[in-house]
């Protein structure tokens, strides 16, 4: 999309965020184009999987409205926590914040830098698979930041992410949000969030990190129709008066914060919580391994991020990567 036809089509989404009806040709007026024009952004906004009525002598509507991310709000939050994030980019529609962020940093190396997304037209999960992005409908961010740690050293980094987010939206959610290793956050045993961590750099001094969240707020069963497993979201756990943006804000300051402790004391800081965030602590569980499975016990988390199994042949210590875990029916 040019310059011209984004700045359009933020506008025209402002103007259908209050959930009524609007005529093409009063849309056509306040964004100085034609009604064709107006009719093909409504085709484009569609496409991102958001819901339009067009109904003949009334105009436009997005049902229920929209509740949009609002960058001025989140950047004042941000400075108030003293936030170390040096750019802060809210976009309206892109391929991937983590694509966006792995090329910012070619253009401008080692520069903290946060991208939020209101939708994701090639939103990426684990393992290859797709992370579905409706439009305004749940949160999608990255953050890529240096950090002068090896790589060696960053083993529980994506664990220490997934713990601080689950403690910061269990602020809101009354302690219902458990994690599974490594990475999902789960609520009674759907997933709420998912985190994708990419990390390259040396073995030993410096790396750069590409830490990616989507967590579920409010997507409907007609737009998650390709998701293979059970999920949920996040805005059915919380109070009426917590919006999504100030839960975005709070989870960037957190994870800020997580960052700065992790590189001071690496994972340790953080094992000491496993037991109480863990969906599966003291349960039965099987890992998957590429050739072969093992049963066991899981019994806690090693200082590197490593799962501990109690199994048949005493306990056994399991890294992530190209291993799953699964509940286990006894
Ligand atoms: C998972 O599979 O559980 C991880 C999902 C990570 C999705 C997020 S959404 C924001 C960021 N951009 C992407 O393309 N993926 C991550």
């Amino acid at each position: 999309m040019t310059n011209k036809t984004i700045l359009r089509t933020e506008k025209l989404l402002r103007i259908l965020a209050d959930g009524k009806f609007h005529s093409g040709e009063s849309i056509a007026q306040q964004l100085a184009v034609s009604r064709t024009a107006v009719w093909k952004l409504i085709q484009k906004i569609s496409d991102w999987q958001l819901e339009v009525y067009s109904v003949r002598g009334k105009g436009y509507r997005i049902p229920g409205g929209l509740d949009l991310l609002d960058k001025s709000a989140l950047m004042a939050q941000l400075q108030l926590a003293g936030a170390s994030f040096e750019q802060v980019h809210v976009l309206t529609s892109l391929d991937s914040t983590a694509d966006f962020v792995a090329n910012q940093w070619k253009q401008s190396p080692g520069v903290a830098t946060v991208c939020i997304a209101e939708h994701q037209s090639a939103g990426r999960g684990r393992k290859g698979r797709r992370w579905v992005s409706p439009f305004a409908a749940n949160l999608y961010f990255s953050i890529g930041v240096a950090l002068p740690l090896g790589l060696s050293a960053l083993g529980g980094v994506s664990l220490a992410v997934g713990m601080s987010l689950a403690q910061t939206l269990n602020r809101f959610a009354d302690d219902q949000i458990k994690i599974k290793w490594p990475n999902d956050l789960l609520v009674a045993h759907k997933k709420l969030a998912g985190i994708l961590v990419e990390a390259s750099g040396d073995s030993t001094d410096s790396s750069f990190l590409n830490i990616g969240v989507g967590i579920n707020w409010q997507m409907q069963d007609k737009q998650a129709e390709t998701i293979e497993q059970p999920w949920t979201n996040l805005k059915t756990l919380v109070g009426k008066d917590v919006s999504r943006g100030d839960i975005l804000a709070q989870l960037l300051i957190n994870i800020d914060q997580t960052l700065s402790q992790y590189q001071q004391g690496g994972f340790k800081h953080f094992s000491q919580d496993w037991a109480q965030l863990s969906a599966l602590y003291q349960q039965p569980v099987t890992i998957y391994r590429t050739h072969d499975k093992v049963d066991g016990i899981e019994i806690g988390i090693e200082d590197n991020g490593a799962l501990k199994l109690q199994t048949a042949n005493g306990v056994e210590v399991f890294h992530s990567g190209e291993v799953s875990l699964r509940k286990r029916a006894l």
